[in-house]
């Protein structure tokens, strides 16, 4: 059975015939029967050509946190196009949207923004180099970061069964077109193993520029990092004198108002951000401590972007920031996130299912499986089959979460109770139906 309604079958047919697969990004593409096409998003919902509504917990891949289409975002942001987007010169607006950034997330001492967060990693391990004088970057298993050459090893789309043993772990090249000897510049590391992480330092330390972490593994299930994990990181870069970079491009402006550095209470060398801070809009920033930032003014580092702080982005970050600020998106999404992930975890009790409900209320997913959860390798048990069933059921009743379980579900200010309810109804429906 196809996810597509007649008209959003004629949709992606045309869809196919411009677009390679229909999709504008690889991660979109679901099969030719499945790929849906998107009339409109309202709020926590959106809305296929054939007029399916369905409660929407993919949320773009995170960034919609105050909902679709919200209106002072939206009138913030008609209002700066029609003002003109970009001059090749500093705006106000840009202006206004830093200093929104700088007092939700007060260690950052200043920043520079981008429009995605593939170019914010790209740039802030460009700068962890500079600053350092250093070429290896270590990179998590699962983690994901991004499209850039540098960063495109042992993603959560690597099969775990090829990624070498775990005393030293094989950088898996999730793409064809990079050159073979960037994998040289790679070193992969275990989450929320401290151990292998000393020793990885005491062979190769002093070469290694940077860290580069998702704090709390947003590709991978949103498995959170264990007690004492990241005060463990930011030890052993101080002392080996490497950069921490905080990759928040998920967890920024979703954890809380100053990310994941301020929920975990740890201050990183280089913070990387995008998605939430815009609700929806192309906007990205790296940020960071003075003496860091300051490579980039004294010159010889580049850093450059034509829509780098254009309006657009910057309107929606000054206003989306500001609308954070007051604190009450956060309410709402940790109650809806808590009562979902409560129901959810208690539907599988009752159905004796073993399964864990995994990550941060604003972002969690669902394990089907049994054992401990730490990295990314203790994923390998889980039952991807029943939790594609499952979700394929799901939204046949109209409830959207991703497919896959390692991409968490998001949740925004604009889910309700009754979302929750309807929700946990069509979950309980999809579980029995996927197991009978
Ligand atoms: C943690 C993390 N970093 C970086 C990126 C790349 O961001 P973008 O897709 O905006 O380039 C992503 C995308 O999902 C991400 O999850």
């Amino acid at each position: 059975m196809s996810l597509q309604g007649p008209k959003t079958a004629e949709w992606f047919g045309r869809g196919k015939k411009a677009l390679v697969n229909g999709v504008s990004s690889g991660f979109r593409y679901w099969g030719d029967d499945d790929t849906l096409v998107i009339d409109r998003g309202e709020g926590a919902y959106v809305y296929d050509m054939d007029g399916k509504r369905y409660i929407d917990y993919q949320l773009g891949f995170g960034p919609i946190i105050l909902g679709h289409g919200y209106k002072p975002v939206a009138d913030a942001v008609a209002e700066a196009a029609a003002r003109g987007t970009v001059f090749a010169m500093t705006t106000a607006l840009e202006v206004e949207a830093a200093e929104a950034m700088r007092d939700a997330i007060p260690w950052l001492d200043e920043l520079r923004f981008t429009n995605t967060g593939t170019e914010a990693t790209m740039h802030a391990i460009r700068l962890a180099r500079a600053v350092t004088g250093r070429d290896l970057i270590v990179k998590f298993e699962g983690a994901y970061h991004g499209a850039h050459d540098y960063v495109g090893y042992s993603t959560a789309g690597a099969p775990i069964g090829h990624l070498g043993n775990k005393r030293s772990p094989v950088p898996y090249e999730v793409s064809s077109g990079v050159p073979s000897t960037i994998r040289d510049y790679i070193r992969i590391a275990h989450f929320n193993d401290l151990d292998f992480m000393e020793k990885l330092f005491k062979s190769d330390g002093h070469r290694i520029a940077a860290i580069i972490v998702e704090p709390a593994l947003g590709n991978v299930f949103g498995l959170m990092p264990e007690d004492g994990y990241l005060e463990g990181l930011r030890a052993i870069t101080e002392e080996w004198g490497s950069m921490l970079i905080f990759d928040e491009v998920k967890t920024g402006f979703r954890l809380g108002l100053g990310g994941a550095a301020e929920y975990f209470n740890i201050v990183p060398d280089i913070g990387t951000y995008a998605k939430s801070m815009g609700n929806g809009f192309p906007i990205a920033a790296i940020g960071g401590r003075a003496e860091i930032m300051s490579a980039w003014a004294e010159g010889g580092v580049m850093q450059a972007g034509t829509y780098s702080g254009n309006s657009i982005g910057a309107a929606a970050t000054k206003v989306t920031v500001a609308e954070l600020a007051t604190g009450v998106p956060y309410e709402k999404i940790t109650k809806t996130g808590e009562a979902l992930m409560a129901g959810i975890e208690k539907i599988c009790e009752a159905h004796s299912e073993p399964a864990k409900i995994i990550g941060h209320p604003s972002m969690f997913s669902i394990f089907f499986g049994e054992g401990e959860l730490k990295n990314f390798r203790d994923t390998a048990g889980h039952d991807e089959e029943l939790y594609g069933s499952v979700i394929f059921g799901m939204i046949n009743r109209g409830v959207m979460p991703v497919d896959d379980a390692k991409e968490p579900w998001f949740i925004s200010s604009a889910h309700s109770d009754e979302d929750v309810a309807e929700t946990l109804t069509a979950f309980e429906e999809a579980l029995v139906e996927a197991r009978s």
